[in-house]
């Protein structure tokens, strides 16, 4: 069965409706990725200057745009540059939220706006180490940002101006994938939560949720393979394309592609329309016991 589902859409303010609303939230919940082959995100003539790795840092992987100071990081340039750049990144976030607003009315009260991102990297041999290497097949979990079960909820556009794809490989069901490397994770020492965060590597308390997600990010990772035979499905995504998922629970991997803009939104687990569903509450019901 395809983890993929196709939508006709090419407005960034669609009005789906209800019915259809709730069965665009039953398929990202259910893990799969939504795919908007007909969304495009337009640059204007002047902004396409900004197609160009030679605007990051090289410090920071991305460019990112914070959607509370209004500011962007990791990008190099002339002051009048940088702000042509931070429009063009603040853009596609009004973009992004929008569009989450419009084919999902039922989060918009509970969603907690993070930060956009434009990735002008290619991916090929961007990695420093397995743990860092989004090219296997992986559930995202960020070693300093506990998140307590927290949805993230993540919108990606291809800008690429030569018609180059970006290649994902896109995994099994969260439920799988969790049944299989489960049972090879041990819990979490007691008090190592509470040095993480005195030592401030983590900006909160990291729950055994926490714990549980990085550890099956992690195993996934090395598990050479798992990468190799895992149920999976490539996926070129087209430039002037757009795609949605939770991937916090969709297995993915980045084979291929430069030129990306993404958006992060977080919903709490009781945002969802099926609870259920959420990583948090699948993890519970195979360990039995309460995990954030
Ligand atoms: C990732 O989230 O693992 C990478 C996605 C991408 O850069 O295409
Ligand atoms: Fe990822």
């Amino acid at each position: 069965m395809s983890q993929i589902e196709t939508l006709d859409i090419a407005d960034w303010a669609p009005q789906p409706g209800d019915a259809e609303s709730r069965r665009l939230a039953a398929a990202l919940e259910a893990g799969k990725v939504l795919f908007l082959p007909r969304l495009r995100f337009e640059l204007q003539q002047r902004e396409k200057r900004f197609l160009d790795p030679r605007w990051s840092d090289r410090k920071a992987k991305n460019i990112s745009y914070d959607p509370v100071s209004k500011a962007i990081k990791g990008a190099q340039g002339n002051a009048s540059d940088l702000e042509d750049l931070r429009h063009l990144v603040e853009r596609f976030h009004q973009r992004a939220v929008g569009l989450i607003r419009h084919l999902l009315p039922h989060y918009t009260t509970q969603l907690r706006l993070a930060r956009a991102s434009f990735r002008p990297m290619p991916v090929a041999g961007r990695a420093s180490s397995w743990r860092k290497d989004d090219s296997r097949l992986h559930v995202d979990a960020f070693p300093s940002r506990p998140n307590r079960g927290e949805r993230i909820l993540r919108v990606f556009a291809n800008v690429n101006p030569r018609g180059e794809p970006r290649v994902w490989r896109v995994g099994e069901p969260f439920a799988d994938m969790a049944q299989r490397f489960l049972p090879k994770i041990p819990r979490q020492l007691p008090g190592a939560a509470a040095v993480l965060s005195t030592l401030r590597i983590t900006k909160s308390r990291r729950s055994e949720y926490d714990h549980t997600m990085l550890q099956l990010h992690d195993r996934m990772k090395a598990d050479a393979d798992y990468q190799k035979n895992a149920p999976q499905q490539t996926m070129p995504f087209p430039p002037g394309s757009v795609w949605i998922c939770f991937s916090d629970q969709t297995s993915h991997a980045a084979m291929g592609g430069q030129y990306l803009f993404e958006q992060t939104l977080h919903l709490p687990v009781a945002g969802l329309y099926d609870p259920q569903s959420a990583p948090l509450r699948v993890l519970e019901k195979l360990m039995g016991r309460a995990l954030a």
